[in-house]
């Protein structure tokens, strides 16, 4: 059976820093266009998304999961091998081409809902999700977009569902001995923010309670990767 790629890309809502946005956007499209590996796996979930998946597993009754920015779809597709309905969303439709094959390879196709649409623009309806994973979006948004990202995004989570984030931490590197005098830059056409962890209390805990969070550094790399749970509304207390 085959996976239709549903949608189509709105243009991005941040007027003030669409330029950078329409350079990240093509930066994001040549990467997965020339070829090459991508600076990220490709296949390989992270151990931090393995371990909610099989968290997400033993938990009774099934889970609707948000892959935002899913690019070729690692962690869509081990969301949905743990029996979970996942939606992969991103704004290329190379990668998700790469998801749809690897969708039906895996038998998974029943599983899965592939999305071209822009994060800040979710076509999707509010508090449908039980877990929302963003592996490597919320670091390319600039600060100015992220009440945007609060409301909208996180709105698509059900109070006392959880938010997994990895982002990058102020340890990263694109280069070695690179030297960086604020927490963030533009490389390479893109917008890369770097965080230390208390900033997760201060961006989040409104809507969020902070579950975890996690350091990696090895070599180049120094990730966050954060876990988070969505507060209660007004309208009734989380399960
Ligand atoms: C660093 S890659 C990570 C891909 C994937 N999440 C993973 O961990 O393998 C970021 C992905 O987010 C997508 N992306 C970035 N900004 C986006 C936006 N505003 N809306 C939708 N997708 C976006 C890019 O096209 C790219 O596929």
């Amino acid at each position: 059976m085959g996976i239709d790629i549903e949608g189509g890309v709105r243009p991005c809502i941040s007027t003030a820093s669409s330029d950078l946005y329409r350079r990240q956007r093509r930066f994001f499209a040549q990467v997965y266009e020339s070829g090459a590996a991508t600076p990220w796996p490709s296949v390989e979930p992270t151990p931090a998304l393995r371990r909610l998946a099989r968290l997400v597993k033993r938990r009774k009754g099934s889970s609707r999961i948000l892959d935002l920015g899913c690019g070729e779809g690692r962690h869509t597709l081990l969301f949905a091998h743990t029996g979970c309905f996942t939606v992969g969303l991103d704004y290329l439709a190379a990668p998700l081409r790469t998801v749809a094959q690897r969708a039906r390879a895996k038998r998974l196709t029943s599983l899965i809902r592939l999305l071209l649409g822009d994060a800040l623009m979710p076509p999707l309806k509010s508090g449908r999700f039980d877990v929302l994973v963003d592996s490597g979006v919320f670091h390319h948004l600039k600060k100015a977009d992220w009440p945007i990202y609060l409301n909208r995004v996180l709105g698509l989570v059900k109070p006392g569902g959880y938010v997994h984030l990895t982002v990058f931490s102020a340890r990263f590197k694109h280069y070695p001995g690179e030297r960086r005098t604020r927490n963030w830059c533009v490389h390479r056409g893109h917008y890369d923010r770097f965080f230390v962890k208390r900033d997760f209390a201060d961006i989040f805990s409104a809507q969020c309670e902070i579950v975890a969070i996690e350091e990696e550094h090895e070599g180049l790399n120094g990730f966050f990767h954060v876990l988070m749970r969505m507060r209660p509304t007004d309208a009734g207390p989380a399960g």
